[in-house]
């Protein structure tokens, strides 16, 4: 594991109670952030305190819904009187649903993009406004965002989608000194992958060395955030255990 130096960097997570965000969270506790962990709920004290026992400066739980542009900007707020800059972004939450195209109506295509496109690209324009010389976001976007199976389309879209944000924002971002990245984990061992009815039916069958932890993803979502990924922006980064890569 490779310890990146984080120490008076003020790091947001988005969904950083679940699988990868709980991740990305110890990683970067260990590279001494002062973390602000947000997801539909809050963190439980205990979460905050295992963080600041790996090393995190602070570790600051706010609860948003990050389909909500109100709620966005109020975080945002929150996080700028209370540590007055941020330094690092990372866009993890994230929902599927599944249903044929045939099947998905209006409200689940805006379900879909709200969450997993609308708000990481509000947070990454946030980003692009406050943030200093140096300020990098990571957006995590999926293997889904290439290649996909039935029944997905609104998530597989949305993914899609903040990958080309990411890299719209990374030309913006340049002249500020701002790097925008993309992670597209392939199947992660987390509640996500287990609860989706193609696994659980057997349809879409993976082999265990196609199963990465949060931690292969977290390794990679800290490694672009450091200044060791300076010259790195614009660019989607496969973390799929060379899935997609095989025949
Ligand atoms: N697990 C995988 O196989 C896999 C593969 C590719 C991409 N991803 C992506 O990785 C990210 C994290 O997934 P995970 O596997 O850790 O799943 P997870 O379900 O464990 O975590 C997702 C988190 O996002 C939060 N969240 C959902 N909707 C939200 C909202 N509207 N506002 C705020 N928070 C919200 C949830 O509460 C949860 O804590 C997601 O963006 C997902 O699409 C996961």
């Amino acid at each position: 594991m490779v310890k990146h130096d984080f120490a008076g960097s003020v790091v947001l997570i988005t969904g950083a109670i679940g699988g990868i965000g709980k991740a990305t969270a110890s990683a970067f506790a260990r590279g001494g952030a002062s973390l602000v962990l947000v997801d539909l709920a809050e963190a439980e004290e205990t979460e905050c305190a295992r963080l600041i026992g790996l090393g995190a400066e602070v570790a600051a739980s706010l609860s948003c819904d990050i389909s909500d542009e109100a709620a966005i900007a109020g975080l945002v707020d929150k996080v700028l009187e209370k540590f007055g800059r941020i330094d690092v972004i990372v866009n993890i939450a994230g929902a599927m649903i599944y249903r044929p195209v045939a099947e998905m109506s209006a409200d689940d295509w805006n379900r879909m993009l709200a969450i997993n496109l609308v708000g990481p690209a509000l947070l990454t324009g946030a980003g692009l406004r406050h943030m200093r010389s140096g300020g990098s976001i990571v957006n995590i976007a999926s293997i889904h965002a290439r290649q996909t199976t039935a029944e997905v389309a609104g998530y597989a879209a949305a993914k899609a989608g903040i990958c080309s944000v990411t890299r719209t924002a990374a030309i913006e971002g340049k002249a500020k000194g701002i790097r925008v990245n993309a992670v597209l984990p392939g199947a992660i061992d987390t509640p996500m992958l287990w609860n989706s009815p193609t696994i659980k039916s057997g349809a879409e069958k993976l082999d265990p060395s196609q199963v990465g932890r949060p931690e292969d993803i977290a390794e990679v979502v800290c490694f672009l955030a450091s200044d060791s990924a300076a010259f790195i922006t614009g660019e989607e980064l496969m973390a799929d255990g060379g899935r997609i890569a095989s025949l």
